[in-house]
């Protein structure tokens, strides 16, 4: 399964915007390719669109939410399990696109699509747990209850390193709220979101509940006007803290509420009494998950002193026997960066790390295949809080090891940067699991995992990782607006 010719069910794979249920070009007739990182092949190619065609699939969103909003919770919840039950069945199809355009393994897109669908099934539950309150009155002849309804359109921002799992964890919250929703896929990686189209609308939605607006170069446009739009009352956003603040400038006039899910730096701490192996399987899952491409990314690995050297040494060893290469060939676990500019950036913290003193034990280099946005997988001891990498996301499988002596100096590292997403602890302390668990200033902590996704769970950042949740009891409340009714039962 190397090609979209391999779909089972072609119709998946769709090369236009999605405006009030159908497939429309760009005013413009501007076009954009989608590319393949393992082999630079052309995938397809898009419609540019702009801000005139961002105000049509406003306008569908928004006529369509006058009826949507009356659907019942019970309506709701069936649309979004049968939604579910679609992604389920169409597992491959949706993996193959996914791996295609995005460049993660096969084994992993499937992983996605199965992530990206528990959101799904997850909602579906939490629509019918939209609840109100009565509260009581201090007024004796007063009644109050408070009811909660849907915000309006919700635009849905997504990033290009989890092209599904982001769509169902934004649109699946606010579908299932009653809200309408626009969704801009990454220029890189729109097919996912197309083929993600196709099911829901299979699902039975309503013509214009969901609008796919495709740009790669007129990202800027679209963004500005999204958020300029007053009929768009929510916008959700995954990616750079850069762009969330632009975005978070540009909703200050119209006051659209933000879910920002923007950059994360997460440490990974290591302490002597962890468990070597489970440490390092961690480690390995933390980092190398989508080739170092996610958010919360182990990206500054803390080691304790006692067992730095044996640490270093284990993961080296396990990092050495992970095969690289494109998503559908035999045993590889590490595919390809998704753009040219990922390969960029991380060559440039490598070089930046040994000019500071850090020693590259393994890698250091892109890797030498005819074609494709490859790096080895890289392991750099001695690393210092002087590096590049301390300061900034990678995202790329490139492993910094920095020593440490105590549980406070290392809080103290953990602690100082600007942005909190995720954190990872590897400790068989449970008094120091709780202590360095509460002190961390991140939205997330993992204990002995290198995982932090579950869509039961809230994922949300602190600082300039942004604000607001989403997944879990809470992600549905970024969709809902509260209303109380104040009733007089006097005689
Ligand atoms: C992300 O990298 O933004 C999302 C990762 C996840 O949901 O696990």
């Amino acid at each position: 399964m190397s090609s979209l010719n391999d779909l089972k069910r072609k119709d998946l794979f769709q090369s236009k915007g999605y405006i009030n249920g159908s497939w429309v070009d760009s005013s413009s007739s501007k076009t954009f390719d989608v590319v393949n990182p393992a082999n630079l092949d052309r995938l397809a190619t898009l419609p540019e669109m702009g801000a005139s065609d961002c105000d049509k699939a406003v306008a569908a969103a928004h006529e369509a939410f006058k009826t949507y909003k009356k659907t019942s919770a019970r309506e709701r919840a069936r649309l979004m399990r049968k939604w579910n039950d679609l992604v389920i069945a169409n597992a491959d199809d949706l993996a193959l696109i996914l791996m295609l355009e995005n460049g993660k393994t096969l084994a992993e897109a499937k992983g996605e699509v199965l992530y990206g669908a528990s959101f799904l099934e997850w909602f579906a539950g939490e629509a019918e747990r939209i609840h109100g309150e009565y509260v009581p009155p201090a007024n004796l002849n007063q009644r109050i209850i408070t009811m909660r309804q849907p915000i309006g359109v919700a635009a849905c921002m997504t990033p290009w390193n989890f092209p599904i799992a982001m769509i169902t964890r934004k649109a699946g919250a606010a579908l299932a709220a009653g809200c309408t929703t626009v969704w801009k896929p990454a220029g890189e990686t729109p097919l996912s979101a197309l083929a993600q189209a196709v099911l829901a609308q299979e699902a039975g939605f309503p013509k214009g509940a969901i609008n796919v607006v495709t740009t790669l170069n007129n990202v800027a446009e679209v963004g500005k006007a999204i958020c300029e739009d007053k009929r768009v009352k929510k916008m959700s956003f995954t990616g750079s803290t850069r762009v969330g603040k632009l975005l978070a400038s540009q909703c200050a006039n119209s006051l659209t509420k933000l879910t920002l899910e923007l950059g994360g730096n997460s440490p990974f701490i290591v302490f002597d009494d962890a468990k070597l192996d489970s440490a390092v399987e961690a480690a390995i899952m933390a980092k190398f998950r989508n080739s170092g491409q996610t958010c919360v990314t182990a990206n500054r690995i803390f080691v304790q002193k006692g067992i730095y050297d044996k640490f270093a040494e284990a993961l080296t060893e396990r990092i050495r026997k992970l095969k690289v290469g494109a998503g559908w060939e035999k045993d590889v676990f590490v595919g390809p960066l998704t753009h040219d500019r990922a390969v960029e950036k991380a060559m440039s913290h490598i070089n930046d790390a040994k000019k500071h003193g850090g020693q590259v034990v393994l890698g250091g280099s892109p890797l030498e295949r005819q074609k494709g946005y490859f790096i080895q997988p890289t392991v750099i001891t001695h690393m210092n809080r002087e590096m590049l990498t301390t300061r900034e996301e990678t995202f790329a499988p490139v492993v910094g090891l920095y020593e440490f002596d105590s549980e406070e100096q290392v809080l103290d590292w953990a602690n100082d940067c600007d942005v909190g997403l995720g954190s990872f602890i590897q400790t068989e302390n449970i008094a120091r699991m709780w202590r360095v668990s509460e002190a961390l200033e991140v939205g997330m902590v993992g204990v002995n995992l290198g995982l932090l996704s579950a869509s039961e769970s809230q994922f949300g950042g602190v600082k300039e990782s942004g604000y607001g949740t989403e997944g879990g009891r809470h992600g549905i409340e970024e969709y809902l607006v509260w209303k109380s009714i104040l009733i007089n039962v006097a005689n």
